[in-house]
């Protein structure tokens, strides 16, 4: 379906996510036609740019990234005619009133009935006071809706995220509130959900009964890159952990919502998350959590410096590149299931896989006849593949009783012709449009925090705790002893 037409507000128009994502993700939507001539952008930023800077920004932006190759002259002319930049300085309201004016001169260019989304790809400190600015400066006083999209860090723990919450709320309603994981906005994420909920062989096993375990692995090849400074004050807990792994394992573990709507489906998540079992010591911790730091390794011929070794990376740091945990879901239906959670940067492949593990059958006919039977599973492959495939046991053609293990694959990015949308396309659109479905609502924030927090404490507490692996490998072996210690292994990754 179209979008009806805003103006989208880039706050932090001249920094790397609009550059690699916003801008090529706006200009899909165009080339889709799910945005129609009534948008238009203007970029935010403080640095000055000339209208014809920034319509080179934008078409480098696009050349460089976008799924789509730029079009024609006349039509990139027609294109790139909705996007108009404002340098800002954020603190200052004057500047606020004139970019008002700018509005409201371009919502009459292009009949724009008055939508307003302000994407904030800033610094999570200056939410509140863009905020503040936005109202004072007369920007939420046009006649149609106003949105506010922000990225994540959403905080650094529970308390900072209260407070940028109470002082965005100070200016905009929850629902008026889009927080961006763009992880939801994968296509596969949310192909899990009719994966569960479409399918009469899935859900009936769906749970403690038929599930020995679940393994969820969003595995990174590249190291901090310049990132450094941010990443060093974050670590791999709270910049993948907190958001889109425990995200992702809500829409593994969630119960189905009566109605496939926001609130519904949001509802069920936000159960799951409050049925984590907290860990209630550093004990706990210690026996359910694997932090680990890249050192220097050799990956493919080439050596790969040690974390510490990167850019702007304190020397010292005990910062976590990688984290795993095995965690529990206290409900009825998932009572005694470990599911395994790992993350790192610097690790061997780039992907994100969800496996999940069937119990063994319960006796082994086969057993005499020197076979190990494998146990079933499905794995839902995310990222950089997407498909799901299921692995079952089948006799081997031609033998007399001999067992193997077969998989049956479904690659959907194999398919030809397939360009599955990018994250921010999907959450652009659906911002625009009003539907908030794959944006976290706040208790799911929250009860992600005090989750989180359980374990950063812990940490703090024991810094000498940090594992180490060589970067290239897949983490500390203390990760495989987690799975070991229940009979368990990680599922090698394709
Ligand atoms: C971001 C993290 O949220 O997700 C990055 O801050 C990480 O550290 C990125 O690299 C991974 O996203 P994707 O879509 O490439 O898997």
């Amino acid at each position: 379906p179209q979008a009806p037409g805003a103006v989208f507000f880039i706050f932090g128009a001249t920094g790397d996510l609009a550059r690699r994502k916003l801008f090529p993700a706006i200009y899909s939507l165009y080339r889709e036609g799910k945005l129609t001539e009534d948008f238009a952008v203007i970029g935010v930023a403080r640095r000055p740019r000339t209208p014809s800077e920034f319509h080179e920004d934008v078409m480098e932006s696009i050349r460089e990234f976008s799924r789509y190759p730029v079009a024609d002259e006349e039509e990139w002319a027609r294109f790139v005619d909705h996007f108009e930049y404002k340098s800002l300085d954020i603190n200052n309201i004057d500047g606020f009133r004139e970019l008002r004016e700018q509005t409201e001169a371009i919502e009459r260019k292009f009949g724009i009935a008055g939508g307003r989304l302000f994407y904030l790809a800033l610094a999570p400190e200056l939410f509140g006071g863009v905020s503040f600015n936005l109202k004072a400066g007369g920007m939420l006083d046009g006649p149609g809706w106003n949105r506010l999209v922000i990225e994540k860090p959403f905080g650094y723990n529970l308390e900072s995220a209260r407070e940028l919450n109470e002082q965005i709320n100070q200016v905009f309603k929850e629902e008026e509130i889009y927080r961006i994981d763009h992880y939801l906005g994968k296509e596969m994420v949310q192909n899990i959900e009719v994966i569960r909920f479409a399918n009469a062989f899935f859900e009936p096993l769906w749970n403690k009964q038929h599930i020995a375990n679940i393994q969820i692995t969003l595995g990174e090849t590249v190291g901090v890159e310049e990132r450094g400074g941010y990443y060093d004050h974050s670590g791999a807990l709270r910049d993948m952990a907190q958001n889109h792994m425990l995200q992702l394992l809500t829409m593994i573990a969630m119960e189905p919502p009566s109605r496939l709507l926001a609130e519904d489906i949001r509802d069920e998540k936000v159960k799951v998350l409050r049925s984590l079992r907290p860990f209630s010591s550093s004990d706990e911790v210690r026996k359910n959590v694997v932090r680990g730091q890249y050192t220097q390794g050799l990956f493919k011929g080439k050596t790969l410096p040690a974390y510490r070794q990167e850019d702007k990376v304190n020397p010292e740091s005990t910062t976590e590149t990688y984290f795993a945990a095995r965690v529990f879901v206290d409900n009825f239906r998932w009572a005694g299931v470990p599911f395994y959670i790992r993350t790192g940067k610097r690790l061997p492949v780039k992907t994100t896989e969800v496996v999940v593990e069937f119990k063994r059958m319960p006796t082994n006919v086969y057993l005499g006849q020197k076979h190990n039977l494998e146990p079933n599973l499905l794995v839902i492959r995310v990222n950089p593949m997407e498909g799901i495939y299921v692995k079952i046991n089948a006799k081997k053609p031609g033998s007399e009783s001999e067992i193997q293990p077969l998989a049956m694959d479904f690659c959907q990015s194999c398919m030809v012709g397939i360009n599955s949308p990018e994250a921010y396309e999907r959450l652009l659109h659906d911002a625009v449009r009003g539907d908030s479905t794959y944006f976290t609502r706040w208790d799911e924030v929250s009860s992600a925090w005090s989750f989180v927090d359980k374990i950063a404490e812990a940490w703090q507490e024991s810094a000498g705790d940090l594992a180490s692996y060589p970067a290239g490998t897949w983490g500390p072996v203390e990760a495989d002893q987690l799975l070991a210690q229940d009979g368990f292994h990680w599922w090698p990754v394709n």
